[in-house]
């Protein structure tokens, strides 16, 4: 009798339980993003209908035919928004450009307006801003709580310990460094000439070549040591970013289970790698701290004039990780995309060849005479307009925002601001909008001639703006100076224009070049 009520009451618990299970996954699944998707369509946006709880991925997961044209065709078409992503630009022209869509249950305001986005951010502080929780969530293994990620005060604090190892002086003291590491690169590459290989992956090489350059400026160390962590991050970016086609769906986590251990495992290697690199240094500099990255995140001292402004060891290693894989790749893929746009239009090889001889002449290359080479700078400008390597900026709302008495972004909703659109906007650049055409920023440096300060954002926006953004500009002036003294390239006939996104823009297929030495 007594085992038939406990059997009962096992039954009761058991079916309350489940009650509650399917109530929460309800209302995880449909009715919160349902009022959700009702509350911004009262506030004024509209989009492409979700259905929970997969949002908009179906669309987003369509196929493409996303190769372009190969070198043997005559021109290559810059024209790449709707290339990388056929989506945005499908609902941008459904929807204008200001709509949302969802990522499973997560809602995002996808914002190629200008404008809108100076209204949106008028009275926003960086610190104020948050970043989308479901990225924060996915990308932990690679991210942690280093600067791209964190918020709010705790932010304000990274920043400061940070910002110091990219001042003109420590700048200046890295060059030396930039200028050894390219040297082996084209070192390496007229042996390979001379051996009768003249064609090389420019990607390939320049991923290694900027690796080494934030192995040594910025950990003091060697590539071969960092190369593990290289190596390990890679591996990641590949697991978290190719195929992540349910981001943004509860539990998704656990429907790609292998996937997310993997990622974790992956993440828990680098941070030991990251520690053991750590140790070493606290180890070696005894008394004689140094003042690259590695030093000043070690600091014990506060920054001047801002209190409790040291790391703990969890948030060390993210930063440390942040600026390993940060600090190498973009610049990599600025100065890819560079070389591609200069092999098809050599008459710039040979305008920035003569700027190089005005410049530098025979003398060494240092920073000051880099930040001398105006040209080159209107070439990278164009280049990140064309092919911004970072295709976008995201932002969380930790607060209602109103922008004009239109529209209400409620408080948690992400917002992904599309760079590439943007920049291949004709209403704000001009009917040549995808020619390559760098004397744009001849008499408007910082804007190119955009009818909008905030259409052309490479380096994002406000103070959350690229925190290296002097080390990548003199990183790619010093390495392009030294490839063009030395060398003149075109492009192979294996070359395909595929522009892809895989966190970055990258070019698909690598880049292989034929190399000339001058
Ligand atoms: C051409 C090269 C580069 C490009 C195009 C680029 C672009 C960007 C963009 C678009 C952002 C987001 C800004 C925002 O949210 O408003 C960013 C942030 C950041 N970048 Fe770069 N970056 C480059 C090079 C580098 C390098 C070399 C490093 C490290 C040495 C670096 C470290 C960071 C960090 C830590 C942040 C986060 C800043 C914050 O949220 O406070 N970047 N970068």
């Amino acid at each position: 009798m007594e085992s038939v009520q406990i059997f009962q009451a096992f039954c009761l618990a058991m079916a309350v339980f489940l009650l509650f299970l399917m109530c929460g996954i309800s209302c995880c699944w449909w009715v919160l993003p349902n009022l959700a998707y009702r509350k911004l369509k009262e506030n004024g946006f509209s989009g492409p209908k979700p259905s929970f709880p997969i949002g908009n991925m179906n669309e987003m997961k369509k196929k493409m035919n996303r190769v372009v044209s190969s070198s043997s065709t005559l021109s290559i078409s810059h024209d790449i928004h709707s290339v990388v992503f056929p989506y945005f630009s499908r609902w941008q022209k459904l929807h204008g450009k200001v709509f949302v869509y969802w990522l499973g249950t997560e809602a995002f305001i996808n914002i190629a307006d200008p404008e809108f986005l100076k209204k949106m951010s008028a009275d926003i502080k960086g610190k104020n801003w948050g970043k989308p929780s479901v990225f924060k969530n996915d990308r932990e293994p690679m991210f942690g709580s280093g600067l791209v990620m964190v918020e709010g005060d705790d932010w304000v604090r990274h920043r400061h310990v940070i910002t110091p190892a990219f001042s003109p002086p420590n700048l200046k003291a890295m060059a030396g460094l930039m200028v050894e590491s390219a040297t082996d690169m084209l070192d390496r590459w007229s042996a390979l000439i001379n051996s009768g290989k003249p064609e090389i992956d420019f990607e390939k090489e320049i991923i290694n070549t900027t690796g080494e350059i934030i192995a040594k400026t910025g950990f003091g160390i060697s590539y071969e040591s960092g190369q593990k962590v290289f190596g390990k991050l890679r591996e990641l970016q590949i697991i978290l970013f190719k195929s992540n086609k349910y981001e943004g769906v509860p539990f998704s986590k656990f429907m790609n289970l292998k996937k997310t251990l993997k990622a974790r495992n992956l993440g828990n290697e680098i941070d030991s790698l990251l520690v053991s690199i750590i140790t070493d240094r606290l180890e070696s500099s005894k008394g004689h701290p140094q003042n690259d990255l590695l030093g000043l995140l070690l600091s014990k001292k506060d920054v001047v004039g801002h209190p409790g402004t040291t790391l703990t060891t969890r948030e060390l290693v993210d930063e440390c990780k942040t600026f390993f894989f940060g600090g190498h790749e973009t610049t990599a893929l600025a100065l890819t995309w560079t070389l591609l746009l200069l092999a098809t239009n050599p008459e710039w090889q040979i305008q920035l060849r003569e700027e190089i001889r005005e410049v530098i002449g025979d003398g060494e290359i240092d920073a000051t005479m880099v930040a001398g080479l105006k040209k080159m700078g209107w070439v990278m400008n164009e280049v990140l307009r064309l092919y911004p390597p970072a295709p976008n900026v995201q932002r969380q709302a930790r607060q209602d925002i109103k922008v004009d008495n239109n529209y209400i972004i409620p408080r948690s909703t992400n917002i992904w601001i599309d760079v590439v659109s943007m920049h291949h906007d004709q209403d704000f650049w001009g009917e040549n909008v995808n020619e390559f055409k760098p004397e744009r920023f001849k008499d408007d440096p910082l804007y190119g001639g955009c009818k909008h300060k905030m259409g052309f954002l490479p380096f994002g926006f406000g103070g959350r703006m690229c925190v290296a953004r002097n080390f990548a500009t003199m990183e790619y002036k010093i390495v392009l100076t030294l490839i063009l003294t030395r060398f003149s390239f075109s492009l192979s006939p294996l070359y395909c224009h595929c522009p892809a996104i895989l966190l970055s823009l990258r070019p698909a297929g690598g880049l292989p070049l034929i190399f000339e030495p001058l």
